[in-house]
């Protein structure tokens, strides 16, 4: 089965063609963040005038480089939530007008499920990817979460916790922009971290002590604030590093005990990343050290996997084709995931 993936949800119109067996045949993504830089986040009415002018050529740009025609396609898969309204509607519109056109099969995707099978994804020929079950963070700028996924189906899986303020990614942009360091504050971080001292700096670690999964990313940004008042922005390159290694060191350790104590409590011994911020070389080290040391799999998609593509989107469609699921002109767009949330936010569980 060759499956079509539309993603328009926030600030990257994508689309790519994907087998149900993961195998990408082309993804590709055209991102709109020099178009947002100046503003220092996502202008939602810039994205959706942004994605109706790129749309058509990414997604015939995608199946050009599959080799693919229309006809010659068994579905077509679409973002339809969580996300930006205006985005969304963007990418859902397109997609029913192709199905209406050629007849294909359509089903809308959750973006949030996307992520957590982007581990699936791979060249012709790789290897297969992770089985079921398996225990998954999601960190990304919007959302930061921890599940159980069973199986590639939004049923199956299940969120265990996650954050109940800001996601990691929302931090790292936040944190960049306080230190001049521009959007988006996730890679910048991620550079300027490699070279400094994460112990220069005593960052607090919110909610580490607590046996629940909670966790609070907006206090770690807010210790940073304070510390960039008191003291002003650091004029030398090296006590920016500091700062920005001591804040990664201490997002890193948060996701990496809680997801931890998820793995035990679920009696599961695979773990599996998603989401714009498993792109991290601190997060993925900081992994990779505690799943060795607790003799867990580690699974973690490649960094173009884990930011927004359009192929995860394809993947998780056809999973639904597969189970012989379709929606029809009507499917509507939303800004909530459909899975159900275990963190309120504001803190205290459901
Ligand atoms: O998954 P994604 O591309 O889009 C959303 O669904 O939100 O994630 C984007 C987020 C941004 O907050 C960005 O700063 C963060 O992921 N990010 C990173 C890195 N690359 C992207 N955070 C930390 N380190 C990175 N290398
Ligand atoms: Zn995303």
């Amino acid at each position: 089965m060759r499956v079509l993936g539309i993603e328009s949800s926030c600030d990257e119109t994508a689309a790519a063609v994907v087998t149900q067996d993961g195998v990408i045949g082309s993804d590709v993504v055209r991102s709109q963040i020099a178009l947002h830089a100046p503003y220092g986040g996502v202008v939602p009415e810039l994205a959706s005038r942004d994605h109706m002018r790129a749309i058509a050529a990414v997604v015939q740009e995608a199946l050009a480089r599959a080799t693919v025609t229309l006809p010659e396609l068994d579905g077509i898969a679409v973002t339809c939530r969580p996300g930006l309204m205006g985005a969304l509607l963007v990418g859902v519109q397109f997609a029913k007008g192709l199905a209406f056109a050629t007849g294909l099969p359509m089903v809308g995707v959750d973006h949030l499920v996307g992520h957590l099978l982007a581990a699936f994804l791979r060249a012709p020929g790789a290897p297969p990817a992770p089985t079921f079950p398996f225990v998954a963070l999601l960190a990304s700028g919007g959302h930061t979460s921890i599940y159980r996924v069973d199986g590639p189906l939004a049923p199956q899986i299940r969120e265990l916790g996650g954050t109940r303020d800001d996601a990691a990614g929302e931090a790292f942009d936040k944190v960049s922009k306080l230190l001049g360091l521009g959007y988006p504050g996730g890679p910048v971080i991620d550079r300027r971290a490699a070279q400094g001292n994460p112990l220069a700096i005593d960052v607090p670690r919110p909610m580490k002590a607590r046996a629940s999964l909670e966790m609070s990313f907006s206090g770690i940004k807010t210790f940073i604030a304070s510390h960039v008042a008191r003291e002003g922005v650091p004029t030398e390159p090296a006590a920016i590093d500091d700062l920005c290694a001591s804040f990664q060191a201490a997002v890193v350790d948060t996701l990496v005990r809680k997801t931890m104590v998820a793995a035990r409590g679920e009696r599961l011994e695979r773990v599996v990343l998603a989401g714009g911020v498993a792109a991290n070389r601190g997060l993925r080290a900081g992994f990779a050290r505690a799943c060795d040391k607790h003799g867990f799999e580690l699974v973690i998609p490649p960094p173009s996997a884990c930011t927004d593509n359009a192929a995860m989107i394809a993947y998780a469609g056809a999973q639904r084709l597969m189970n012989g699921e379709r929606d029809d002109l009507t499917l509507g767009v939303s800004t909530m995931t459909s899975l159900p949330r275990a963190t309120r936010r504001g803190g205290g569980p459901r």
